[in-house]
């Protein structure tokens, strides 16, 4: 039983270990490309920065890729950089010539929330599906912004954030305070049902979540956990945030 776990979970999850950011990025560059998707689910926060920053440099994305977020924050100022839309413009849809109408977001404001949760959910049907989606993952597990107890069966909703997640996040904001409380993000079922998810995750502040989601403890506490038995999962980053947890895995050539 347990040998036939270890089979099961060594042909669906692929880690693959670099030595530093660079290569993570590089990596994890190369297989967005090679999937060419068409609709490519964006992450924000400081893990994708340097995949974004190759793509842009390659040019090796589709010519009318469609950009689909994971989550934004709810209570900013349409115009406020820190919107997650503004930095993924600036990040990679204006540096690739993309033009705006190409980036898709819930409405975040939204009278009704709830509905423009469900809109979104819509939309990533309409636009028919996401093809790969790159995710960073949170210290406390979290993907998108789904936090610890989240049920594994959720779609689009509106969230609030944990504390500690607002104290993480604070270092992109002036102060904590600034730190918006709600937020409108993809569920952990809307984020399976992409058909490739790449996970990036790097230092050793994430190493107790991804040892939780590569050595399948699957739990609500670990939100990323709900990802295990995702056909096509491929789990990039360093030693420092993958080290420690006995399961298979594939070291990146340095280039
Ligand atoms: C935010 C984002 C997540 C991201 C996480 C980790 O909460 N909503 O999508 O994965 O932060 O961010 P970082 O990559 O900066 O550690």
């Amino acid at each position: 039983m347990r040998c036939a776990l270890r089979c099961a979970w060594a042909d669906r999850m692929r880690v693959l270990v670099g030595a530093d950011e660079s290569a993570v990025a590089r990596a994890a560059a190369a297989l967005i490309t090679e999937r060419r998707p068409n609709v490519l689910g964006v992450a924000t926060g400081s893990s994708p920065v340097l995949t974004y920053r190759e793509l842009v440099r390659a040019r090796s994305l589709p010519g009318n890729v469609q950009l689909c977020l994971l989550d934004e924050y709810v209570g900013l100022a349409p115009t406020d950089p820190h919107r997650y839309r503004a930095v993924i413009m600036a990040q990679l849809a204006a540096p690739l010539g993309l033009p705006d109408h190409h980036v898709h977001a819930p409405d975040v404001d939204a009278d009704d929330l709830d509905l423009a949760a469900q809109r979104y959910e819509q939309l990533l049907c309409e636009l028919g599906g996401v093809d790969v989606q790159l995710l960073g993952i949170g210290r406390n597990g979290h993907i998108g912004f789904n936090e610890p107890g989240t049920p594994i069966e959720s779609r689009t909703h509106v969230g609030f954030l944990h504390d500690a997640t607002r104290v993480d996040n604070a270092r992109f904001f002036a102060s904590l305070d600034h730190v918006p409380h709600k937020v409108v993000t993809q569920g952990l079922a809307t984020i399976a049902g992409a058909r490739s998810i790449i996970l990036i995750a790097t230092g050793a502040a994430k190493n107790e979540a991804t040892t939780a989601l590569v050595t399948r403890r699957q739990s609500p506490l670990v939100p990323a956990s709900g990802l295990f038995d995702h056909p096509d999962l491929t789990v990039i980053g360093d030693h420092a945030a993958l080290d420690g947890a006995t399961y298979p895995r594939t070291l990146l050539e340095p280039v």
